[in-house]
């Protein structure tokens, strides 16, 4: 693969924040390309190490076509994760996914694994090793992406790859997924530290319109979320910039060496929520101790713009306004924004007709870092306990 190489960056104590980059070449095989301003990664080097990460793929309430097609494209030698909080009464849409991927692996012999999230052996797990932020007052999983992505983390975790990428479910186009993959072990081919991030933008994001398929720029949220994150990174470091281009990236991936130590936040919020995190915590050279490795080698974050489009489900208005109120709500309630920073999204927010007059965007709930969970110990009530576990060739 042929990407700009990473020129410009943005430091922030501990953390490397790199310019867009974007794909040049989607496969390239030759060593040299003769030139300092693209960077080659070759297909070799990609492949070898696509088996160190695991794909984890949210799911809830999505047209089965699409999961087929989002499946069929992830690289063979990636293990998938599906954590799926789809209905299982009236109809039993989980059932239905357990019976499409149980026929795509009979096809493919992929490595897969499978579960509920709203199962009692997981609740009961987490309730066990005494994570229990991420429950209800019930007892179970709370929903939410978030949720799902941290169990996500974990079952990667217990398979013991390097890495973990995340690949949403509602995708129409299955080269784009493929793509993505490859553009994650791009990021991690270039990066010098164990604790890296690679988040994905797009070029487009096309829109169905009367006048046929209308290739946006940007998404809404994401210029919005994306404009304050800029914002709050100029507060820390008093410089304004305008390098963050990926605040909602779902398509993302990390090591799991950075994945163990990030608190999570929960539903739609937890993307944009990594960054305002890792600039709050490791912004400064503070409590360095702590963290003396992450310390030494940096936080390095990547952000590649894909060559394909981003081409998922709408799902709505209301979808929309919710995941504004709760990215900025995570920009608003950190520690890092200024009175002024504060009162311009409450001014946004309100000329949206978002937030009312004496209204706050919500502050988002944490949970901590699973860097502390036993995972052998969670692995193994999970698999005594567990009755829509589903494991293939792992
Ligand atoms: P958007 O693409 O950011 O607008 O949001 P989506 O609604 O498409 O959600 C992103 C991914 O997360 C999709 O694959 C959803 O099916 C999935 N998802 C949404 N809510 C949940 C949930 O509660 N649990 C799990 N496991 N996945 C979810
Ligand atoms: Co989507």
């Amino acid at each position: 693969m042929l990407l700009e190489a990473p020129v410009y960056k943005e430091l922030f104590g501990a953390i490397e924040i790199y310019e867009v980059q974007k794909v040049i070449k989607l496969d390239t095989q030759t060593k040299d390309v003769g030139s300092f301003t693209v960077k080659n990664v070759p297909r070799e080097d990609i492949y070898r190490i696509l088996e160190d990460i695991a794909i984890v793929v949210p799911m809830r309430n999505e047209k089965l076509q699409l999961v087929d097609g989002v499946l069929k494209a992830i690289p063979h030698q990636c293990p998938i994760i599906i954590v799926s909080n789809s209905k299982r009464e009236g109809p039993n849409l989980f059932k239905q996914e357990v019976d499409l991927v149980k026929h795509f692996y009979n096809l493919t012999h992929s490595k897969v694994i499978m579960v509920h999230q709203k199962d009692a052996g997981i609740a009961r797990a987490f309730q066990e090793v005494g994570y229990t932020t991420i429950l209800d007052e019930k007892g179970s999983v709370r929903s939410g992406k978030g949720e799902g992505m941290i169990i996500g983390i974990l079952l990667a975790k217990a398979l013991g790859t390097k890495y973990v990428g995340f690949v949403d479910a509602d995708n129409y186009i299955p080269g784009a997924v493929n793509e993505y993959v490859k553009d994650y072990a791009a990021g991690f081919l270039m990066s010098e530290s164990d604790y890296s991030m690679v988040r994905l933008s797009w070029r487009h994001k096309p829109k169905v319109s009367k006048r046929g398929l209308y290739f946006r720029k940007w998404g809404r949220v994401s210029e919005i979320t994306n404009r304050y994150l800029n914002a709050l990174f100029g507060a820390g470091t008093n410089f304004e910039t305008n390098i963050i281009v990926t605040g909602n990236a779902g398509e993302h991936a990390m090591t799991v060496k950075l994945a163990e130590i990030l608190p999570f936040s929960t539903g739609y919020s937890i993307e944009p929520f990594e960054l305002v995190y890792t600039f709050e915590r490791f912004g400064k050279w503070e409590g360095v101790e702590e963290y003396r490795d992450v310390y030494d080698q940096g936080i390095e974050i990547f952000q590649i713009e894909t060559l394909n489009p981003h081409f998922h489900e709408e799902k709505g208005q209301q979808h929309v306004a919710s995941m504004i109120l709760s990215s900025l709500g995570v920009i608003y309630h950190s520690k890092l924004a200024t009175p002024a920073l504060k009162k311009r999204i409450l001014e946004d927010l309100r000329l949206h007709g978002l937030l009312g007059e004496n209204e706050e965007p919500p502050k988002p709930e944490v949970m901590p870092p699973i860097g502390e969970i036993d995972i052998n110990r969670w692995m193994r009530i999970l698999e005594e306990n567990a009755e829509t576990l589903f494991k293939f060739d792992v």
